[in-house]
Order: C-alpha cells, then sequence, then structure tokens
C-alpha cells in the first residue's frame, strides 16, 4: 500500500515513524509519501493560501498550487486504484467500516487543507481524475486535516495483513463488530480492593466466551446505543 500525504507541516507525520507502523514502513509492508505543499507555490513567500471571494473571515487555499502537487502524485500512481481523501468536518464520518473499504485501496493520497479549507475547485477537478472522498474524525473542528489523517492512516494500516502481531486482535477489536469491546483484566486478581471477574478465572472458556459477549452488549446498549441501531 503506498499513502502519500500533502501538507503544510511535513514534521507533523513524523510520529508515523513510531511504533507498530513505524515497523510496517521499515518492512516496506507501507510506503508513505510526505509532500510539502509549499514545494508547489509558484512565488518567493511560498504563498498557499489568499482571501476567499465574497469575503468572510480567515483564507482558502490556493487551487493552483494544490493542483501542481496533485499533479505530481496523480503522475506517479494507478488513478483507478487511487482514493483521494480530503479530511474535513463537513466530510462523511470516518468509522470502521470505511478503514476496513480503504485498507483494501492501492493508493491513498490524503490533502490535508488548513485555514479555512481548500479551494473548492480542486475537490471538483480531482474527482474527475480518481475517486474522492471527504472524511470527518467526528463531529468538533480540529485546526486542519493533519490530526485527522494520523487517525485514519493508524486505523487503515493495522487491517492491512500481516501488519499486528496477532490478526485475532484485529478482529476482535471494538467496532469491527459494531459492538464496544469488553473489559479486559490482567494479574494481579486482586488489585486495590478490586477483583478480577470470578468467571475469568474459572478456565470455564465457554462461560467466558459468554460473559464476554454479554459485556459487550451491555456496555454498547449503555454507551453506544446508537451502535446496536445501526446494525
Ligand atoms: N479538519 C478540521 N476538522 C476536521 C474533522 N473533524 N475531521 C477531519 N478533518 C478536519
Amino acid at each position: 500500500m503506498r499513502i502519500d500525504i500533502v501538507t503544510i507541516f511535513p514534521n507533523f507525520f513524523d510520529v508515523l515513524d513510531l511504533s507498530l507502523l513505524g515497523k510496517a514502513k521499515d518492512a516496506g509492508k507501507i510506503t508513505v509519501n510526505i509532500h510539502d505543499l509549499r514545494d508547489y507555490a509558484t512565488d518567493s513567500h511560498k504563498t498557499v493560501d489568499d482571501t476567499p471571494y465574497g469575503g468572510g473571515p480567515g483564507m482558502v487555499m490556493k487551487p493552483d498550487v494544490w493542483g501542481l502537487a496533485l499533479d505530481a502524485i496523480f503522475a506517479e500512481v494507478d488513478l483507478s486504484k487511487t482514493v483521494l481523501v480530503i479530511p474535513s468536518p463537513a466530510g462523511e464520518v470516518f468509522k470502521q467500516s470505511i478503514a476496513a473499504e480503504l485498507a483494501e485501496v492501492e493508493n491513498i493520497i490524503f490533502a490535508c487543507g488548513r485555514y479555512e479549507g481548500i479551494d473548492q475547485r480542486v475537490f471538483d477537478w480531482a474527482a474527475t481524475k480518481a475517486t474522492t472522498r471527504a472524511l470527518s474524525l467526528g463531529d468538533y473542528v480540529l485546526n486542519g486535516g493533519e490530526v485527522a489523517v494520523v487517525a485514519m492512516v493508524e486505523a487503515i494500516a493495522r487491517l492491512r495483513p500481516g501488519f499486528m502481531g496477532n490478526s485475532e486482535s484485529v478482529a476482535q477489536d471494538s467496532h469491527q463488530d459494531a459492538l464496544l469491546d469488553y473489559p479486559a483484566y490482567t494479574k494481579p486478581a486482586s488489585w486495590r480492593g478490586f477483583d478480577v471477574p470470578e468467571v475469568l478465572l474459572s478456565g470455564n472458556h465457554a462461560a467466558i466466551d459468554k460473559w464476554r459477549r454479554e459485556q459487550q452488549i451491555e456496555l454498547t446498549q449503555k454507551i453506544r446505543p446508537d451502535l446496536l441501531a445501526d446494525s
């Protein structure tokens, strides 16, 4: 899988070198290319934004600069196997099922906007070239797409075969089957007056599975009833 990220904060993505994702990169399972949008600016000030037509607060990212950045990446990939993701609070909410869809894609390009967003024509033009999806991390506003992209890359990459040490732990994740995960415990069996539930010490695997499933349903009903309604 090849991932390209266009941003005005390339160092932000140093975090992707850490942990499992760094190992997957080192092993060549995932290639991540970070592109500095300012490299595509054409003036000496490296300007990437301008005032909005029609007035209003903030600045809008320039279509000409974004166009050159995307031209360069588009020229290197098979566009029929590419999805362009634009993180935006106005997008479809990113969830596990979308992570699973994107984990099957050969090339993903993330276009991180800042300020008041990217000129709309960049999306309209890009959509004529490749599948384009605006995705939101959740119903809140971030300063830009970078934080959202780190979260999305991690959620997608860990679904790739061979990425996690233990593929069973992916299959058992919260949200993988639209239920929240059951609570987990380790030694000691008693800690600060709190005991591990008896059943987990019983060695009775059928009873343990049943208890875990009940916990999942109870927790989901209490914390995220919307997930049960959706399924
Ligand atoms: N950019 C700003 N807010 C965002 C959000 N909630 N999700 C994705 N990208 C964003």
